[in-house]
């Protein structure tokens, strides 16, 4: 039978951005040979290695490998040495490019508390104890794009502006993922949006009532994004699905991903209709880059994403996430999520430990099978 391929666009980024992906990559490594697929890596620049490079944060070359791949795995962006640059030509804006020309409207980002690492949640063991949350943020549209924006100047004074825009149909794509997501979970969606106040979220409001109609089978929860904040470090274990815009999204995805302890530990993945993009929630951590100790553990659950949704690797994925949690369940930790009496090991050893328990596990599911 002919190996299947499968190409990998790879774009490391900046900061611990190499380092985690190099882990990644790793972990796909060793899934191919377990599976006998095989992973085609090509690399792209993005983020301040490529306006280094090219004097831009997503050159066309790299774009062009992205569209032509099968699904992009993609580091960190940024970094203290381009804090300085305009707006437009920032690092980060190269992740706003290539989330928009890919058209990835749905941002997963999953949230779940591994038990052998409740002491390392900022929020009492009881309460963080059983969460496992998907906050479901809309990633192409909302205030981070809309128009009219910029500095200007207005009767003599320096004014800033951005505009939160939402179209119908921009509510309700993003509104059937997290819907039809639901249905494979626990069928409870919670939308969150400030319809008391602002127009957007009452449009907001009103189309996500209309989705909910084709889901009858599946709850559905309104709150306020004030409230949301404040319920999520409350009850975080009673969530299932959360779908919002894209700002409050951004804010209520990092809240929630400090809950399982660190956010080296969050996976993502950025879905539309044709392409997807995997990414740890976590930035390239300027502050620790270079030494080796970044939690990997993120990025390889980005990759475990990408098998699960772009390949359709089931068994794979949840052997890759059973794998982690195992290897912290044997009190390995790196220093971000450390406590003591437990093992503490950098990036490298880290992804070892994983390889081998997703090696091990592998093995005995094959025996079950008989
Ligand atoms: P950050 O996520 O990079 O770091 C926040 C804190 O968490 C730091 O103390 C860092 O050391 C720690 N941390 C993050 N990931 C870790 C990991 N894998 N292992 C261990 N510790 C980890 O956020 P920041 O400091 O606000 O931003 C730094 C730069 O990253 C900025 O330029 C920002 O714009 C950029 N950023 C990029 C992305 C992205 O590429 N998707 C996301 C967020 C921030
Ligand atoms: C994220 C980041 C990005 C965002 C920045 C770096 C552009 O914070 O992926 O959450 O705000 O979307
Ligand atoms: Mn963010």
């Amino acid at each position: 039978m002919e190996k299947k391929v499968y190409r990998i666009a790879v774009l490391k980024g900046d900061g611990i951005g190499p380092e985690v992906v190099d882990a990644a990559l790793k972990v796909l490594d060793k899934v191919g040979e377990l599976y006998g697929v095989d992973f085609e890596y090509r690399e792209g620049l993005i983020g301040g290695a490529a306006i280094d490079q090219t004097g831009k944060p997503l050159p066309e070359e790299t774009l062009k490998l992205c569209l032509e791949s099968d699904a992009v795995l993609l580091g960190a962006v940024g970094g203290p040495k381009w804090d300085d640059l305009p707006q437009d030509k920032k690092p980060e804006r190269g992740l706003l490019q290539i989330r928009k020309a890919l058209n990835l409207y749905a941002n997963l980002r999953p949230v779940k508390v591994f038990d052998a690492l409740l002491d390392s949640s900022p929020l009492k063991p009881e309460v963080a104890k059983g969460t496992d949350l998907l906050v479901v943020r809309e990633l192409v549209s909302g205030i981070y794009y809309g128009e009219p924006r910029g500095i200007y100047e207005e009767n003599g004074r320096r004014c800033g502006r951005n505009t939160m825009k939402y179209c119908e149909d921009e509510i309700a794509r993003v509104a059937r993922k997290a819907f039809e997501i639901a249905r494979k979970r626990r069928k409870k969606v919670t939308s969150v949006d400030k319809a008391n106040v602002l127009d957007v979220s009452a449009l907001w409001r009103e189309v996500v009532n209309e989705v909910a109609k084709e889901y009858p089978d599946v709850e559905l929860e309104h709150l306020y994004v004030d409230n949301a904040a404040m319920q999520l470090v409350r009850r975080p274990a009673t969530f299932d699905v959360v779908v919002t815009g894209n700002i409050f999204g951004d804010i209520l995805s990092d809240e929630a991903g400090v809950i399982p302890g660190s956010l080296g530990m969050l996976p993502s993945a950025s879905i539309g209709d044709r392409h997807a993009l995997y990414e740890p929630v976590h930035g390239s951590a300027p502050d620790i880059a270079g030494m080796g100790i970044a939690n990997p553990i993120a990025t390889i659950l980005s990759a475990a994403m990408m098998l699960k949704y772009s390949f359709n690797m089931d068994e794979a994925a949840r052997l890759v996430e059973k794998a982690v949690e195992e290897t912290l369940n044997q009190g390995y930790r790196t220093p971000d999520i450390y406590s003591e009496g437990t093992k503490k090991v950098n990036t490298e050893q880290m992804t070892e430990k994983i390889i081998e328990n997703l090696e091990r596990l592998f093995k005995e599911e094959r025996k079950k099978e008989g």
